[in-house]
């Protein structure tokens, strides 16, 4: 079976061509970040737009990297929620019309189940159950995973999402939009020991996290320092330091409460590469095993949803004929499979 992915739910425009016998055939990517970089955030309207002009390109260049005619296709998937409504709307226009048009079904896919299912592209593909540890730009959760389709949510943010403070921090600290990745790169010339941040919610029971208050922290600690490189990067290190610990914490408690000895992280912030480390660290101590996706299947792309879309067609789930997208969803609504 070989699906076309589409993935437009936020500010990337990804497509892949996946097969379940050789693999991924071809995936593409544009990013829309120097579009948004000015605002200081994602405009939803012009996400929109872009999505539209570079999506059927897109669909064109990997179509002809997989080596793929219309015929050789057997399903379209696309992100169908949660994310931006029009910036949905717009994959799941294309992807329902593709398929019309080819005679295939079309698949609605969660856009977090993509993520969580990312790991499964590469070799060793984690068993299941596991515990994954779901941190992007919009979410933040810990979720016990039975199966494909058999979430449980253990804890969530219950303010910002890791990504968000991530960014919000970054801005602070006045680096461009989206924040994370440079942050991350700042704190590498950071010197330890200087700025202490809190540790949110760890000191109660419970796998809910919070990381606004780390932001409003952020704000206070630079206004009150020196605007030198140095001082910047020390404060960047003792952010990033602060949220891997609590991220660590959190996921030993939840290993803890569920007896699972397997941890699965993705979405944007699992490319961080202090958290990667810090959690393979924590997992030996645990003789358990983490794993992650390769480092471009962290942020939004579309290869996750077409390998959670192939998932879902195969165990017969199909779209109407209706254009859909569903930008609130919750994780825990899906069927098993
Ligand atoms: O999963 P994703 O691509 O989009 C959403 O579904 O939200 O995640 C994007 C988020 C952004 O907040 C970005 O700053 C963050 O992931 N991110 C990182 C790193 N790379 C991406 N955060 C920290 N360190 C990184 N290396
Ligand atoms: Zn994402």
């Amino acid at each position: 079976m070989r699906i076309l992915g589409i993935e437009t739910s936020c500010d990337e425009t990804g497509v892949a061509v996946y097969d379940d016998k050789l693999g991924l055939l071809a995936h593409e990517l544009y990013s829309q970040v120097k579009l948004h970089a000015d605002y200081g955030g994602v405009v939803p309207e012009l996400a929109s737009r872009d999505h539209v002009r570079k999506l059927l390109p897109l669909i064109n260049k990997a179509m002809l990297d997989a080596n793929c005619q219309p015929d050789d296709i057997d399903g379209v998937a696309f992100t169908k929620g949660p994310g931006l409504v029009g910036a949905l709307l717009v994959g799941s226009s294309v992807a329902r019309s593709l398929a019309y048009a080819w005679g295939v079904p079309a698949v609605g896919v969660h856009h977090m189940e993509g993520h969580l299912l990312a790991p499964m592209l590469d070799d060793p593909a984690p068993e299941f159950p596991f515990v994954a540890l779901l941190v992007s730009g919009g979410h933040s959760m810990l979720v016990n995973v039975q199966g494909i389709g058999q979430y449980q949510i253990l804890g969530e943010s219950v303010d910002d999402a890791a990504g968000e403070a991530f960014d919000k921090t970054a801005k602070l600290l006045g680096l461009d939009y989206p924040g994370g990745p440079l942050l991350a790169k700042l704190a590498d010339s950071g010197e330890p020991g200087h700025y202490s941040f809190p540790r949110p919610m760890t000191d109660r029971p419970g796998l809910d996290f919070s990381f606004s208050g780390l932001k409003t922290f952020a704000a206070n600690t630079i206004r009150a320092a020196n605007d030198d490189p140095q001082t910047r990067a020390n404060i960047a290190y003792a952010f990033q330091e602060a949220v891997v610990d609590t991220l660590i914490i959190k996921c030993r408690r939840a290993l803890k409460q569920t007896g699972l000895k397997r941890l699965v992280i993705a979405g944007g912030v699992s490319a961080n590469r202090q958290l990667r480390s810090a959690l393979q660290d924590m997992m030996v101590k645990m003789k358990g095993e983490v794993f992650y996706p390769r480092m471009e299947f962290c942020t939004d792309n579309g290869a996750m949803i077409a390998y959670a879309g192939m998932q879902r067609l195969k165990a017969g789930e199909v779209e109407g004929l209706a254009t859909k997208a569903q930008p609130r969803w919750s994780l825990e609504s899906l069927s098993a499979l």
